[in-house]
């Protein structure tokens, strides 16, 4: 049985019919901003932005440096919607609301998700400023019931069983590194395992060895949630990670990790990843 505080299809539904009334083409590419990487949805062009807080049924996000908008408009020709900020479990929020937008999305005819985070590196061979390609994730609160398709399961949307092991699109995860030794970035770009753990404190010495151990290469609050829903209802997914930090793995190293700093990294290397993620839109090409 659902209770009014799950998900209701028929809202999704509502909010989607809301926001096509309002836009010249529907989006068929969605680009979720991290942490200070919102600045994408600047570069796109006859744009129609909505607050969060205008849109029947969207959740409001609550962090400083997450704006809280849904950005409209036409990038390399391809009609995309940017999300500036996100919503993430540490803000309360349950795991159907966090990925709401997803599902919404989806009926608004999105095929291809594109996620960006800002993450700490666990991986000795990344440093700070680098990019991580999300080939994989390890999903540590969904490993523990705390999973966005947990609950009734709407066929409409996906299976009640969905596979994962090809979540992250490989034909992507290729051009994207293709794209960035193009760009002369191939020092700066890894693949790897991106985990998702529910914050909002940073790793303690002994968890981030403990996730090194692993298999994990990176570490965030984020995009674990929404690659599955996006995956559940069959969109193509694309993740990038910024490393904003190197996360202490020894008593002896100096952790100095802060939001501040996350940000401030964000900042700096934000047009490096905006113009992966811009090529990359442009070289989608939709049969
Ligand atoms: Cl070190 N940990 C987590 N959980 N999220 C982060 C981070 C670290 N750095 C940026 N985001």
């Amino acid at each position: 049985m659902q209770n009014k505080d799950d998900f209701r299809y028929e809202d999704c539904e509502e909010t989607a019919r809301w926001l096509l009334d309002r836009v010249q083409s529907p989006p068929v590419i969605a680009i979720i901003c991290g942490s200070g990487l919102g600045l994408l949805a600047d570069t796109l062009t006859d744009i129609k932005t909505f607050d969060y807080v205008q849109i029947p049924h969207f959740p409001t996000s609550t962090v400083a440096g997450h704006s809280g908008q849904l950005v409209f408009g036409i990038l390399q020709g391809k009609s995309c919607v940017v999300m500036k900020g996100r919503f993430h479990v540490y803000e309360g929020y349950p795991l159907w609301k966090v990925t709401l937008p997803i599902r919404v999305f989806k009926l608004l005819g999105v095929k291809v998700l594109m996620v960006t985070n800002a993450a700490g590196s666990l991986c000795e061979t990344y440093s700070t400023g680098d990019l991580m390609i999300i080939r994989d994730h390890i999903n540590m609160p969904g490993l523990a019931a705390l999973n966005p398709l947990r609950g009734p399961n709407d066929e409409r949307f996906g299976p009640r069983f969905p596979s994962l092991w090809d979540t992250y699109d490989k034909d992507l995860r290729s051009t994207a590194l293709e794209i960035a030794r193009r760009l002369g970035h191939t020092d700066l770009i890894h693949e790897g395992v991106y985990c998702m753990v529910g914050g909002p404190n940073f790793e303690s010495v002994a968890e981030a060895r403990f996730l090194q151990r692993l298999g994990a290469d990176a570490v965030g609050m984020s995009t674990a949630p929404e690659a599955v829903v996006a995956k559940h209802c069959g969109m193509r997914v694309f993740g990038l990670s910024l490393i904003t930090n190197r996360v202490a793995q020894a008593y002896e190293m100096v952790d100095s990790v802060d939001h501040t700093s996350v940000l401030e990294v964000g900042k700096q290397r934000s047009n490096v990843l905006q113009e992966l993620v811009t090529e990359l839109v442009k070289s989608i090409n939709f049969k």
